[in-house]
């Protein structure tokens, strides 16, 4: 077993003195306090997990992926904290032969541990920026769209909930193309002439055509959330359509009603429901009616809270 306890204050200040030394590294501007801090935390999760607990490096690596990650650290300046920690176990030479490998083995975990969760992290989270930057900027041309796609993504996620299929994050923007339609369309008070319908009817394909390069299994949702299974949708006219679409579909029909001025409040939410059941079969799939139905109960709150917006 490795020895942590007797060397503990000058492993801490050998370590944190190791980790100021790295050149180009964000470690290398932090306070000496701030770093013995850091090496003492790092000290005592990794002495549980060479004991046999890894849940405390765990946990350890997984807030400095959240944290180092805000603070401008790459995946590779958290390893080099990992080797400044073996080479300074060497140097105060706490280990023999066996627990060094112990040791090593727990670090080495470590690392691959870290750059998992910090690339999950990043992908997730780049993502969801992504999406909210371009729904600020159609939001600038269209001030419902936001709140709607938020709205969209939690109701979807409700009904997919249930129907146990994954939507990702079409919800949010699954009319992220309107960005392509002319300001003087999409914010026009009065009816539509039929050349700007069929404007208005390209939004799925640019939504798209947008999302493709960064997440393909949503962008094909995105495609389809105005198909129908009678094939009177748009803009492919598909009669088979994939019970995610139709989610988003079915929860952008809801929060549309829910969020129409001209319908009084109290019979927003009911009314919503009645005109889903209604074109069951023609523009929903009936399982996402029904999942609709089950859920309902349970979004009352939230839903509530849209119809009186
Ligand atoms: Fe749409
Ligand atoms: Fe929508």
């Amino acid at each position: 077993m490795i020895e942590f306890d007797p060397e503990r204050e000058r492993f801490i200040a050998l370590f944190a003195t190791k980790l100021k030394e790295l050149r180009n590294n964000p470690y290398a501007q932090r306070d000496i306090r701030e770093l013995e801090r850091f090496a003492g935390r790092c000290l005592d999760a990794v002495k549980q997990a060479v004991d046999g607990d890894r849940t405390k490096l765990e946990r350890f690596v997984q807030e400095s992926a959240l944290n180092r990650g805000k603070e401008g650290f790459k995946a590779w300046h958290v390893m080099q904290g990992f080797d400044a920690f073996r080479d300074t176990a060497k140097m105060v030479r706490w280990s023999d032969c066996e627990s060094f490998v112990k040791l090593d083995d727990v670090l080495h975990w470590a690392s691959n541990t870290y750059v998992r969760v910090y690339e999950e992290l990043l992908t997730e989270r780049g993502l969801v920026r992504m999406v909210e930057s371009l729904t600020l900027a159609l939001e600038a041309k269209e001030k419902y769209t936001s709140s709607h796609s938020q709205s969209v993504q939690k109701i979807s996620e409700n009904i997919a909930g249930v129907l146990g299929v994954n939507i990702g994050l079409a919800g949010l923007f699954h009319d992220i193309g309107k960005i392509n339609v002319p300001d003087s369309v999409l914010t026009k008070a009065g009816p539509l002439t039929e050349e700007e319908w069929a404007l208005i009817k390209q939004h799925p394909y640019h939504s798209f055509r947008i999302m493709s390069p960064i997440y393909p299994e949503a962008a094909s949702i995105v495609l389809r959330h105005h198909e129908r299974p009678d094939g009177r949708g748009y803009p492919l006219g598909e009669t088979v359509i994939p019970v995610e679409a139709n989610v988003v579909s079915a929860a952008d029909t809801l929060h549309a009603i829910c969020s129409n001025r001209s319908y009084r409040r109290h019979e927003k939410l009911d009314f919503a429901l009645e005109q889903i059941r209604e074109k069951k079969g023609t523009q929903f799939l009936p399982e996402v009616v029904t999942a609709l139905e089950k859920t309902y109960g349970d979004m009352a709150g939230f839903l509530t809270e849209l119809s009186t917006e």
